[in-house]
């Protein structure tokens, strides 16, 4: 029962699509049909506004950690780490990102995970929250490719657990990495062409 809770908190709060909603009451028009299509920070980045991409990134961000964090004081955990890699910390965990990738309200066509998970992963354990944004930070300051950056942090952060004895979030972190690496597909085929968008540059 807790772990159904816990997953219901983790999609109804990673669900809310902070990017199309705040672009929107910007009178920024359907960041849907900008740019790569995303509603993520990257692409309302790309609508003009550098307000509403930093809002949307803490935003997004937030409703990452919020559920985990929630879900950590409700259902036990006295200690740092579930005893489950099935419990509900985990399942709120990849509940939030799946509910950011994958959100009802508008058609199951969202994000890509990477700002959900650093919030994820901040709630999970600092350390973890730590790697994951020195990586996409250190990546995106030296290359500037935010899909690079994302994937990057994303894949450290499973590792980082694995590595640091998180033994318990490596199962949920692993999925994540591998759910987000596919939602960007896309950009992985313009990596490897040379064409993926640099953050900053016009198109
Ligand atoms: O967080 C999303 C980012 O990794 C890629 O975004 O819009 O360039 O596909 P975008």
């Amino acid at each position: 029962m807790d772990v159904l809770l816990a997953a219901a908190l983790g999609y109804l709060l990673g669900s809310i699509p902070f990017g199309y909603l705040l672009t929107r009451a910007a009178g920024l028009g359907d960041v849907r049909a900008q740019g790569s299509g995303n509603i993520g920070a990257t692409n309302v980045l790309r609508t003009g506004s550098k307000k509403l991409a930093a809002a949307t990134l803490l935003l997004d961000l937030a409703k990452g950690l919020a559920p985990v964090l929630i879900a950590r004081a409700l259902f036990d955990q006295p200690d740092a780490m579930p005893q489950a890699a099935y419990g509900p910390v985990p399942v709120a965990a990849l509940f939030a990102v799946i509910g950011h990738c994958f959100p009802v309200w508008l058609g199951f066509k969202g994000g890509k995970g990477v700002a959900t998970n650093a919030g994820v992963c901040f709630g999970l354990a600092w350390p973890l929250g730590l790697t994951y944004a020195l990586v996409w930070i250190g990546v995106l300051a030296t290359l500037r490719i935010s899909s690079l950056a994302g994937m990057s942090a994303v894949v450290c952060a499973a590792i980082a657990a694995a590595l640091l004895g998180y033994t318990p979030f490596v199962p949920v972190l692993v999925l994540i990495a591998l759910l987000v690496i596919w939602l960007h597909r896309a950009n992985i085929a313009r990596l490897a062409k040379g064409e993926e968008p640099k953050v900053g540059a016009k198109k």
